[in-house]
């Protein structure tokens, strides 16, 4: 795994299905040599990534008892549909490099990236219909949720009035429906409704936290597979940009006149994220993620007494603290 951290290891028996079925929806062992699409889904799909949604839906599922076999294709799916909003973002922030290698768009260009997110949707979706139409219905909800989302996003790009409570939407939009998802989805399997509501309160408030750590380890510079300060860098707010102009009214005219100018240099990058760093932003944010770590157990309700809760629990706070510090002095 690229990013230092293995949390998957309990998971691995599980893990190495959904890697078949990864393969096997992905053109197989021999994939036909000249279809680009393909090409590309499998330089970002395969050999790459946490896992984290395919993880969580196991979890999931194993708080209600669901038999392991009934969860490869939820947690695949769910892989496939964040991949593909991967290759769609990478479009949209111009990213040049993803789990430690160069973009689908970098490599192909943007219109290949587009398409291939595309297949990669329709997909997830034919195998989750194949299943249970309920949960292709609900998927096609997220999808809808985490597009809204991304466009919100980009609207409000060199926006440093936007209120926090915005910035959690997206959040919520962007990460949180989907891991949602990954609950209702074993709740729909297991038929427990009530597992649903909570499953999703759950997930939507993890993927918040889980979108604060991203923002984190953009300014702590902590993600080995990607550029510090990307954020700044594409003029995309985050949770500490946010706060560290709120702290400092001079670090906010100076951010704004930098994203005023078309050229950003790296240089100029450098300086304004080592001076979101020094207002000391990158704790506040921590605290906030925290909030809603502890936000999202309690949504779990009843379900957080279960044996399989508890590992759901430690896990959400593991991965949200093991994302956002890791590599951190
Ligand atoms: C990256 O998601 C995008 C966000 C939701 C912040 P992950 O951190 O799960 O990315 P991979 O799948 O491990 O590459
Ligand atoms: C990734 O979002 C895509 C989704 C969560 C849908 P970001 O733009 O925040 O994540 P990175 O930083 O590119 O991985
Ligand atoms: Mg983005
Ligand atoms: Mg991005």
């Amino acid at each position: 795994m690229h990013d230092g951290m293995d949390l998957t290891v309990p998971f691995k028996p599980y893990l190495s299905q959904v890697e078949r079925e990864l393969v096997r929806q992905l053109g197989g062992e021999t994939p036909p040599p000249n279809d680009t699409l393909l090409t590309a889904a499998r330089h970002l799909c395969l050999g790459g990534g946490k896992r984290a949604r395919p993880v969580l839906v196991k979890i999931f599922g194993d708080t209600l008892g669901v038999a392991e076999g009934k969860l490869v294709v939820p947690g695949v799916a769910a892989e496939l549909i964040h991949a593909a909003s991967l290759l769609h973002d990478d479009v949209v922030d111009a990213g040049m490099f993803r789990r430690g290698k160069p973009t689908v768009n970098a490599r192909w260009g943007n219109i290949v990236a587009v398409m291939s997110g595309d297949l990669l949707l329709s997909g997830a979706l034919l195998k989750l219909a194949e299943l249970d139409a309920r949960l292709t219905a609900t998927a096609l909800g997220t999808i809808a949720e985490m597009t809204r989302a991304a466009i919100a996003e980009v609207q409000a790009r060199g926006n440093l009035e936007l209120p926090l409570d915005e910035l959690r939407g997206i959040g919520e939009g962007k990460t949180g429906s989907l891991f949602g998802w990954c609950g209702v989805a074993a709740a729909t399997i297991a038929g427990d409704e009530d597992a649903a509501r909570c499953f999703d309160a759950f997930g939507r408030r993890l993927g918040i936290a889980f979108q604060m750590a991203d923002d984190i380890r953009d300014i702590s510079g902590t993600d080995e597979g990607k550029p510090q300060y990307a954020d700044l860098s594409s003029r995309t707010l985050s949770l500490p940009i946010l706060l560290a102009v709120k702290k400092d009214p001079r670090l906010k005219r100076r951010i704004n006149d930098a994203w005023a100018f078309s050229a950003l240099t790296p240089e100029k990058v450098r300086e304004l994220g080592t001076a979101v760093l020094v207002t000391g932003a990158l704790d506040e944010a921590m605290a906030l993620m925290n909030q809603e770590i502890d936000a999202a157990v309690e949504a779990l309700g009843p379900y957080a007494k279960r044996p399989s809760g508890a590992d759901l629990v430690m896990w959400a706070r593991t991965i949200a603290h093991g994302i956002a510090l890791q590599g951190a002095a």
